[in-house]
Parts: structure tokens; C-alpha cells; sequence
């Protein structure tokens, strides 16, 4: 067994409709039992009973922008203090599949939210207890399934039935992914950019190395 440490550890996942993250979330959940840690799965929109009544509203009821990006950050804070803060105090490794980039990416560059009023609303939502006054709650790595928006649109038109998201034009999508790069761009330290075009086992071994190399994993 590897000894991955006793401290709380919070992975984020991100990417485009598409790229393809959901099925390595499972797979790094299971390695990470394997090194004897405890796992918490979970996502956003959603997470607690609240915030995947957000979840619902914000993926089907029409509404501007503004409200949109509340949603988002709504169900963030209820997830962040019943579910996050909770688990990291444990000890244990919190799995999030997208957290606040997605809103940058998605609200922030797909809609053309203003960034600077979404930057307010990430310090008041994840300022939390445990961190001293200033220092915010992010996830310590944040694997990015990076894949063009052209492939991505293909993988998308075979599967179901879309929502409001999925059912935006291509130029949303290219629009989502500057936007992920943007955030990139601003804390490279916390990312690792996921090479999505390549066979699945190649991005399950990419998404394994990330965590590797920081240590977490063997
Ligand atoms: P997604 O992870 O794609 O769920 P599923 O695989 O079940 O469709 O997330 C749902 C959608 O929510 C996705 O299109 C991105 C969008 N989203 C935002 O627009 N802003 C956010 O802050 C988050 C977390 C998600």
C-alpha cells in the first residue's frame, strides 16, 4: 500500500461537453482506494440535495446570465460547506468532476459574463473556515481534459439528449475552451492539461501520471 499522507486532498475536473473526463474520474477514484485512501465522488452543478435542485434549474430553465452564474455559485457554496469542507477536514480526497472554472469557461467565456464580477463571487463563496482570512478554497490539482471543440461536437452529436449547454453552437465551445486556457494561464501550478484527443487508455494513463507526479499515487 502506498502511504499517500493523512491530508485532505480536493481534485477538480474540467473540460468541454465531450472531452471525455467522467470515465477517468472512476478510474483515479479506484486507484487512489487502492493507496488506501477514502474517496468522495462527487460533482457541480450538484452534489447535496440542494444543489442538485440548482443542478436541474441551471441545465433546463431558460434565465440571463446573471442568474445563471448565482446558480452556479449557489450550489458551490452549499456543496463546498456540507460536502467539501466536511470531507477534506477528514482527511479525505475529494473528486469533484468541474468546479469554478467551469463557470469562468462556461458563463465567463461561452456567455461573455463580465470575469471581474466572477472573480467576486469565487472569494465570497470559497472563502471558507478552515483557510485563513484571504487564502481561498481551490482544488490542489486541477486535471484539464483539453479537446477540440470540432471533435468534441462529433463525440456529443452520438450521445443523448442535450441540454442547455450541449445544445450551444461550436463558436460557444471554442469560446468555452479559451476560457479554460485563460484560467490555466492564470495558476499553471494547479493544472494539468490532459491531452483528450488520444485513445482512452493513453488519457486514463495521463490523468494516473498527473496525480503520480505529484506524488499522491505510485
Ligand atoms: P457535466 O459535467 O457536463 O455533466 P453531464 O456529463 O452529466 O452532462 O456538467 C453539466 C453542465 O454544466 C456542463 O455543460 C457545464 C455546465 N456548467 C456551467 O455552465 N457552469 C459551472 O459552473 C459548472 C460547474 C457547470
Amino acid at each position: 500500500m502506498t502511504d499517500t499522507g493523512g491530508a485532505g486532498l480536493f481534485l477538480s475536473f474540467e473540460g468541454i461537453d465531450g472531452a471525455g473526463k467522467s470515465s477517468h474520474i472512476e478510474a483515479l477514484a479506484e486507484a487512489l482506494r487502492g493507496a488506501g485512501r477514502r474517496v468522495v465522488l462527487t460533482r457541480e452543478p450538484g452534489g447535496t440535495p440542494l444543489a442538485e435542485r440548482l443542478r436541474e434549474l441551471a441545465l433546463h430553465e431558460a434565465m440571463d446570465p446573471l442568474t445563471e452564474a448565482l446558480l452556479m455559485f449557489a450550489a458551490r457554496r452549499d456543496h463546498l460547506a456540507t460536502v467539501i469542507e466536511p470531507a477534506l477536514a477528514r482527511g479525505d480526497v475529494v473528486l469533484c468532476d468541474r468546479f469554478t472554472d467551469a463557470t469562468f469557461a462556461y458563463q465567463g467565456g461561452g456567455r461573455g459574463f463580465d470575469l471581474g464580477v466572477l472573480g467576486q463571487l469565487e472569494r465570497w463563496v470559497q472563502s471558507v473556515q478552515a483557510l485563513p482570512a484571504g487564502r481561498l478554497r481551490q482544488p490542489d490539482l486541477t486535471l484539464w481534459f483539453d479537446l477540440a471543440p470540432e471533435v468534441a461536437a462529433q463525440r456529443l452529436a452520438a450521445a443523448r439528449v442535450p441540454d442547455r449547454f450541449e445544445a450551444q453552437p461550436l463558436e460557444f465551445f471554442r469560446r468555452v475552451a479559451a476560457g479554460y486556457a485563460q484560467r490555466q494561464a492564470g495558476d499553471p501550478g494547479r493544472f494539468a492539461r490532459i491531452e483528450a484527443d488520444q485513445p482512452r487508455e493513453a488519457v486514463r494513463a495521463q490523468a494516473l501520471a498527473a496525480v503520480q507526479a505529484r506524488g499522491w499515487l505510485a
